[in-house]
C-alpha cells in the first residue's frame, strides 16, 4: 500500500503554531513581560527601577546570577569584567580580511564566532567554571569589537580598552577618541548609553535569544552560539529596526510629508518602522524610558528642536490616535527612539544594530547558561507539516519528460 506521507505528521499529538504565537519554548526564570499591561522585569525588578537607579554591569550581574549583588560582589564583578576587555593581538590581523565597507553587522557575526577559535581554554559547556570564564570573556569584550568594527571601516586605528573608564564610557573611548587627546566623555552621554545597554539587555525569548538556545542545545560552544544570535538579531524586524526607522525618518524628510507616509502604512506599501510587537500589545516600556532619555540627551546637546525628533514625535501622535494602529494595538518599541539617542551620541546607523547585540549579549549568554544548566535539556528540534509531493519513484535522466 502506497501511504501519503503528507499524512504522516498529522497523526498523533501535533501542534502547528507558525511564528510560536502561542508556544513556550522553554522554561526561563531570568525575564517577565506582560504585555497586555506593557511590563518588563529583569529577575522581578520592573525596568523603569533598573534603569534609573541601576546601571549596566549591576544588570549584567542580575541577569546572571539571578540576584542583585553587594557592594562588594558589584566590584569584584566590574573589575572582573574590566580585565577582560582586551582581544587576542591576532584578531587585530583577523579583521584585515574583512573589506573595509563591510556592514559591522557582517564583520560582528565573523569576529564573534571566531572567538572560540581564540579562547579555547574554556569551551567545555559542561564545566561551570569555563561557562563562568566564557560568559565574562563575551561580556568583557564585545564592546571591543564592536568599536574595532566602527574604526576598520573608517579606516582609523584602533584604540585599547581603557580600565579606568566606565563600562559605556569605555566603548565611547574605544570608538571615538583619538591619539593626541586627553578624551573625556560627557557623563550625560554615558549615562544615556548605559541606560540603552541596560534597556537592551534581556527579552526573553525573541528570535535571537531562541536562536542562541536552539543552536545551544545542540551542544555547540557559546561563541558561536552567540554568532548564530547575532546573526538572527541583524534583520530589519529584530535588532535592525532602530536603523530601519532612521532611514524611514529620513524618507519622511518633514512633518508635512507624515499624512501620505500613513497612508502608504494603511495600504502596506510600507510598515511604520519601530512601531509594534509580537508580545506587548501596550505600550513597550522601553519605549517612554528611550523618550525621556532622548530628551534629556537633546537637552544636553542644545538639539532641543532636532528635526528627527520633531518628526518622531508627530508620527508617535498620529498614530497613537489612528484607528488603524488602536485596532491593531500598534505601539511605538524601544527602538523608535533608540536610533535619535545614537545619532545624538554621534555613533552611525551602521551600528545601531551593533549597539544593541552588545547590550544584548548577556541576555543571550544568560539564556545560554540556564539552558545548559538544565540537567533535562533537551536538543531543541521543531516539526513541521509536510506540504510536498507524495511519495514517487526516481525516474532515470533520460526518461524525464
Ligand atoms: N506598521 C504597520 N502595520 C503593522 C506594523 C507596523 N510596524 N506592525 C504590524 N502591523 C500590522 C500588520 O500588517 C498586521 O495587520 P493585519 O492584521 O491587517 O494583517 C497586524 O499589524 C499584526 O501584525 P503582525 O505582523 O502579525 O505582528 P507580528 O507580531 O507578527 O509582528 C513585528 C511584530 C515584527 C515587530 C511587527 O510589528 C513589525 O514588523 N514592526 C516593525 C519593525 C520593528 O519595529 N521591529 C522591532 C521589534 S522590537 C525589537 O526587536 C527590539
Amino acid at each position: 500500500d502506497v501511504v501519503d506521507i503528507r499524512t504522516f505528521s498529522k497523526t498523533g499529538m501535533f501542534t502547528y503554531d507558525p511564528g510560536f504565537l502561542a508556544t513556550a519554548s522553554c522554561e526561563s526564570a531570568i525575564t517577565f513581560i506582560d504585555g497586555d499591561q506593557g511590563q518588563l522585569y529583569y529577575r522581578g525588578y520592573p525596568i523603569e527601577q533598573l534603569a534609573e537607579h541601576s546601571d549596566y554591569l549591576e544588570t549584567c550581574y542580575l541577569l546572571i546570577f539571578g540576584e542583585l549583588p553587594t557592594a562588594e560582589q558589584k566590584a569584584d564583578f566590574v573589575k572582573t569584567v574590566t580585565r577582560h576587555t582586551m582581544v587576542h593581538d591576532q584578531m587585530t590581523r583577523f579583521f584585515q580580511g574583512f573589506r573595509r565597507d563591510a556592514h559591522p553587522m557582517a564583520m560582528m557575526v565573523g569576529v564573534t564566532g571566531a572567538l572560540s577559535a581564540f579562547y579555547q581554554d574554556s569551551l567545555d559547556i559542561n564545566n561551570p567554571r569555563h561557562r563562568e570564564v566564557t560568559m565574562y570573556r563575551l561580556i568583557s569584550k564585545i564592546p571591543t569589537i564592536a568599536a574595532m568594527c566602527y574604526r576598520y571601516s573608517k579606516g582609523l586605528p584602533f584604540n585599547y580598552p581603557k580600565n579606568d573608564l566606565s563600562y559605556a564610557a569605555n566603548f565611547l573611548q574605544m570608538m571615538f577618541a583619538t591619539p593626541c587627546e586627553d578624551y573625556k566623555p560627557n557623563p550625560v552621554l554615558v549615562r544615556a548609553l548605559d541606560r540603552i545597554f541596560t534597556l537592551h539587555a534581556d527579552h526573553e525569548q525573541n528570535a535571537s535569544t531562541s536562536t542562541v538556545r536552539l543552536a545551544g542545545s545542540s551542544g555547540a560552544n557559546p561563541f558561536a552560539c552567540i554568532a548564530a544570535g547575532i546573526a538572527c538579531l541583524w534583520g530589519p524586524s529584530h535588532g535592525g529596526a532602530n536603523e530601519a526607522v532612521l532611514k524611514m525618518l529620513d524618507e519622511i524628510g518633514s512633518v508635512d510629508n507624515v499624512p501620505a507616509f500613513m497612508e502608504g502604512v494603511k495600504n502596506k506599501t510600507h510598515k511604520l518602522m519601530g512601531f509594534g510587537h509580537r508580545v506587548y500589545k501596550n505600550m513597550d516600556p522601553r519605549a517612554a524610558i528611550m523618550k525621556k532619555t532622548c530628551d534629556d540627551v537633546l537637552k544636553e546637546l542644545g538639539l532641543e528642536n532636532d528635526p528627527k525628533f520633531k518628526l518622531a514625535m508627530a508620527l508617535e501622535k498620529i498614530a497613537l490616535e489612528d484607528p488603524y494602529f488602536i485596532e491593531r494595538k500598534l505601539y511605538p518599541n524601544v527602538d523608535f527612539y533608540s536610533g535619535i539617542v545614537l545619532t545624538a551620541l554621534n555613533i552611525p546607523v551602521s551600528m545601531f544594530t551593533v549597539i544593541f547585540a552588545l547590550a544584548r549579549t548577556v541576555g543571550w549568554i544568560s539564556h545560554w547558561n540556564e539552558m545548559i544548566s538544565d540537567p533535562g535539556m533537551k536538543i531543541g528540534r521543531p516539526r513541521q507539516l509536510y506540504t510536498g509531493s507524495p511519495r514517487r519513484d526516481y525516474v532515470p535522466v533520460e526518461k524525464r519528460k
